[in-house]
């Protein structure tokens, strides 16, 4: 009985005098832990006689109980100091002025895309996507674009290395492909735009390698250019932010339309600034035109009973005209005070009334 009173005195004396927590709890796996002294205590109490156990048992189990209590005591007041402590080094001091930030700008090719989404949901259009990396079915083939036909020099198409010739993967040079894909895998009506990344090997002021387009193709019964030239006034007057525009179809060629025409759209100079919708001078907007009846096919849709009109669009060109830069190679070249210059606040949520009003 003394035993465990001594014992029990030196533990309480150990865990008082335990100064961190990982200490503590290295002396409580000593004393309470599996192979831990009073765990060993305990387990003798299987060989006493019953009379020794009915003596012993309680003294060891109260003796157990103080220490698992002066731990946790112990435990609490170690936690709280150390919290103290932490409170005290790591004050913040709420007078220090703040550190410069610099803010990012929306780069106007993401505002354009925006408006163009928002322009274009309004209309009834989802959007829809496809890979830079494209095959020559989807890019050339389906589109009428047969090998050896002239239109595949038309476009300074970039090859990827590839053994088999036929195989060879190219960069879209349009957006049309999306339209392939979009009739493969959908069924009509269909009414997308896809904007996205397209590729030509060409640099100018007004070329890039890169640049970006908007494709348009609505496919349903009976849809025919009325239809068409009322969504691009629709859009273009949504764009431009006017209420009329002065627009002229000339006829065109594309392969994978019939008719095919380019949208010119009015406009004149007030002094230095380009005013667009009115006037005697005429500004080359978009490609367009009804989807030629070998595309709707290829795509597995009966060209009789679906007819459709499709539009492709530069997007760095409408930034150009509807901003005001007149380089297009500037768009491409990370300089911050272009950026700075051109870019969209980015917190404000684009609207297409924000665009101008800067
Ligand atoms: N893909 C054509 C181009 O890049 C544009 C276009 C798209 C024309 C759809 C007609 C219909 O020049």
């Amino acid at each position: 009985m003394e035993q465990i009173s001594d014992l029990q005195k030196n533990l309480l004396n150990d865990v008082e005098s335990a100064d961190t927590l990982e200490a503590l709890e290295a002396l409580r796996i000593s004393v309470l832990g599996k192979k831990g002294q009073i765990t060993g205590l305990l387990k003798t109490l299987g060989s006493m006689t019953p009379e020794q156990r009915k003596e012993s048992g309680p003294l060891l189990n109260q003796l157990k109980n103080r220490i698992i209590d002066a731990v946790t005591v112990k435990k609490d007041t170690l936690e709280k100091a150390g919290l103290d402590a932490r409170l005290k080094k790591e004050r913040v001091d709420a007078t220090l002025p703040v550190r410069p930030q610099t803010q990012g700008t929306i780069h106007p090719v993401s505002q354009v895309m925006d408006e163009l989404a928002e322009i274009f949901a309004d209309l009834g259009f989802a959007i829809a996507e496809g890979p830079d990396i494209e095959n020559n079915f989807h890019n050339f083939t389906a589109l009428n674009i047969p090998e050896e036909h002239p239109a595949r020099q038309m476009h300074d198409t970039f090859y990827l290395a590839e053994k088999e010739e036929s195989a060879r993967k190219v960069l879209r040079t349009h957006t049309s492909p999306v339209q392939i894909r979009t009739m493969i895998n959908q069924k009509p009506p269909i009414r997308i735009v896809a904007p996205g990344r397209t590729y030509r090997s060409d640099s100018d002021a007004t070329h890039t390698p890169m640049f970006h387009q908007v494709e348009g193709l609505v496919l349903d019964r009976d849809i025919h250019m009325g239809h068409l030239k009322g969504c691009l006034e629709a859009f273009v007057t949504a764009f431009f932010e006017i209420d009329h525009v002065k627009m002229r179809f000339r006829p065109s060629y594309f392969p994978f339309t019939e008719p095919s025409a380019e949208l010119d759209i009015g406009c004149h100079f007030d002094g230095d600034t380009l005013r667009i919708g009115e006037g005697d001078d005429w500004l080359e907007i978009l490609g367009c035109g009804m989807v030629h009846p070998k595309v709707i096919a290829n795509c597995g849709i009966d060209p009789d009973e679906y007819q459709g009109f499709a539009f492709g669009c530069g997007i760095d060109r409408l930034a150009m005209l509807k901003y005001g830069m007149t380089d297009l190679r500037a768009f491409f070249e990370s300089d911050l005070r272009w950026l700075r210059h051109y870019g969209f606040a980015a917190l404000d949520i684009p609207t297409l009334a924000g665009g101008l009003s800067r």
